[in-house]
């Protein structure tokens, strides 16, 4: 989810990449970075934090305070380069962590946007040719593998190097030895060639084109083009010559910040599918998909690749978790908001994996109670932000009572990612909408990859549910997909009860869990009175609420509580509310009670939230708009609370 800009051209190339990087901006970041062709090789300049910052740097160095006129500058004069905005995921946001990252002998460098999750081998490998590494980065290990491919062909040599990656990628490369070229390619991580006059650019993203041209190119997965200032080429993975489709831009530049969606929080929605598919599968490993190996890699890849095979496996080697956080007594989950319950929906699924016992709990009451706390017990700490205060102080709270620590979040090197003892990230990317929704699914991707790997440690699960549950995980990300496909249905549904005086979720187990998050989503955006329950409790008190005024959503994915729900629907429907359900495709159980039934995909009860909260957040995004509210940016409430 970081920003990536190129440009070859007649134009000073230093301050065009700055431009293009605060169009890049609203994306979230930690640093940024340029590479320009300078007269006697590549200049490369990176800053932590602010686009200000790098610019202070280059300004301070080559130029007046607040210019970017470089005429006595010849240092830093080029007309071809590459920049990044990184938001950090392997090594914390520092300078040497930036991009462009360059391969040992400074003469390739590469800004790169995605994971690549062979990095690990790939660095081992190039160890033992000699490489040192400087950064903590995936990206460097691509830089030296260029340089490594490189025999005077930098195509050559990015074809033979792309062969050999695993993840996602989408990378602008320049060379010294090819100043009149840029070349990008990508997988999985959007990047866009822009056709100027006498200049041509890559961006990851529309916004930093606009200025210079509408006239563009999308970079499909694995192609490759070679940008030179008169012309682009387009190469498929085999470098052979392809031809592509120009595509005229209409959006305007807000339109464009939000790739074409109308808000953020829509966007975020539909980025789920791959960001649950970025957060699962550096975390799985055997059974490897050998295409990269296959397709052009050398041998040492290709055995790489084979030795990878075998049953799939879930591999937490990464954060540095093994056998010994298993044998804890207690597992502790604390957290604040979405957080929080992604928290609750962690305690069950550490009961139906792990056999375990949980306790979940907010994390301002936990602080502020009487915990008790002991050094076998083991706490996950969820947070987004990893900034929340209350989050932080149950934390240090429970360090302190001598537990060890788990993170779950999405913000590398966040205060909690520094003070946990292991930390699992989620690789959801920046979310800038307030309302919290691809943070929340990947935080449940997180939680049930740790319930599951406890479960096999334990001897709970046998490694036949194992395969059967990976398989139920790695389908999740299509099956979210199939559900975005059906928004139309809950727009048409949000268009008629978005006016409703309360409304209320209920579930058993998982459901009730899904529907804690389901009505924060309503009440935080929309501004409804919106309410969750146990379907269990209706009789203790909510049903005193129900008229004909109500909505009421049931959660209907519990197989063997489905006489359950249908009593509870139908109590309610006795007294005038009107009742959607949200159930699995292939069940028409409730479609007699109903009066409207939203469906998902079948997968294990236990991982239905990550699906049927979808419906949900589509549903609070649709009932915001269509009282005309803002669904970014909802009155009092704010993205991270440092503050008590
Ligand atoms: C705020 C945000 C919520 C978030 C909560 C916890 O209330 O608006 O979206 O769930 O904080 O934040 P964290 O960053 O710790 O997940």
């Amino acid at each position: 989810m970081c920003g990536i800009v190129g440009y070859i051209g007649d134009k000073e190339a230093v301050p065009i990449l700055l431009k293009g990087l605060k169009k890049l901006e609203y994306r979230g970041y930690d640093s940024a970075g340029i590479a320009v062709q300078g007269k006697t090789g590549l200049v490369v300049r990176k800053a932590k934090g602010l686009i200000k910052n790098l610019e202070e740097k280059i300004n301070a160095e080559f130029a007046g305070p607040g210019t970017h006129e470089f005429k006595d500058a010849e240092g830093i004069r080029g007309f071809a380069g590459i920049g990044h905005t990184r938001w950090a995921t392997h090594g914390e946001p520092s300078d040497v962590n930036s991009h462009p990252q360059t391969d040992v002998s400074g003469k390739i460098a590469v800004v790169h946007n995605g994971i690549i999750e062979n990095h690990g081998k790939l660095k081992e490998w190039l160890t033992t040719r000699g490489v040192t590494f400087q950064s903590e980065t995936d990206t460097e290990a691509v830089a030296n593998l260029i340089s490594y491919h490189y025999k005077g062909d930098l195509l050559q040599a990015v074809l033979e190097t792309v062969g050999r990656l695993e993840g996602s990628w989408g990378l602008g490369i320049v060379c010294t030895n090819e100043p009149d070229r840029i070349i990008a390619v990508r997988k999985e991580s959007p990047l866009v060639v822009g056709i100027g006059k006498g200049e041509n650019l890559i961006a990851s993203d529309v916004p930093a084109l606009l200025e210079y041209t509408r006239e563009v190119y999308y970079l499909e997965d694995r192609e490759i083009a070679v940008l030179h200032k008169d012309h682009v080429d387009f190469y498929n993975d085999e470098g052979q010559a392809i031809q592509k489709e120009k595509t005229h831009i209409e959006w305007d530049a807000a339109s464009a910040e939000k790739g074409g969606y109308e808000h953020f929080m829509l966007k975020e929605i539909h980025e789920q599918p791959k960001a649950l598919t970025d957060t699962l599968r550096p975390r799985l490993s055997g059974g490897a998909d050998t295409k990269g190996a296959a397709s052009g890699g050398s041998a040492d890849a290709k055995g790489a690749a084979l030795s990878a095979a075998g049953a799939r496996k879930i591999n937490l080697d990464e954060i540095g978790f093994d056998a010994s956080w298993a044998q804890a007594n207690r597992v502790v989950i604390t957290a604040c908001g979405t957080a929080w319950h992604a928290g609750v929906i962690g305690k069950y699924a550490f009961e139906h994996f792990a056999r375990i016992p949980v306790d979940v709990d907010v994390a301002s009451e936990f602080r502020y109670r009487d915990p008790i706390l002991n050094p076998k017990d083991i706490f996950i700490i969820i947070s987004q932000s990893g900034e929340t205060a209350d989050t932080l102080a149950a934390m240090r709270m429970a360090k302190k009572g001598g537990a060890r620590i788990i993170a779950i979040t999405n913000v590398v090197g966040s205060t909690l990612a520094r003070e946990a003892d292991l930390v699992m990230y989620t690789w959801a990317g920046p979310e800038i909408a307030v309302a919290s929704t691809k943070a929340f699914t990947t935080q449940l991707m997180c939680i049930n990859l740790i319930a599951l790997q406890f479960g096999v440690l334990r001897g709970v699960i046998s490694p036949a549910q194992l395969k059967e549950y990976i398989g139920a995980l790695e389908a999740l990300p299509a099956q979210a997909e199939k559900i975005l496909k059906g928004k139309e249905n809950i727009q048409r549904f949000a268009s008629q009860q978005f006016n409703k005086g309360k409304v209320f979720f209920m579930g058993r187990l998982f459901d009730y869990a899904a529907s804690l998050e389901s009505a924060l989503k309503l009440k935080e955006i929309s501004y409804t009175h919106s309410e969750a329950f146990a379907a269990g409790e209706l009789k203790h008190g909510p049903i005193a609420l129900v008229d004909t005024s109500t909505l009421v959503v049931a959660l209907c994915t519990q197989s063997a509580l489905f006489d359950k729900m249908e009593s509870s629907i139908t109590q309610v429907k006795a007294r005038g509310a009107a009742v959607a359900a949200i159930t699995y495709e292939d069940s028409d159980r409730f479609d007699r009670l109903a009066d409207e039934v939203f469906r998902i995909p079948r997968t294990d009860d236990g991982l239905t939230p990550i699906l049927s909260v979808i419906p949900a957040q589509l549903f609070a995004y649709y009932c915001a708009v269509q009282r005309g509210l803002d669904p970014d940016k909802p009155r009092n409430l704010a993205k991270s609370v440092t503050v008590e």
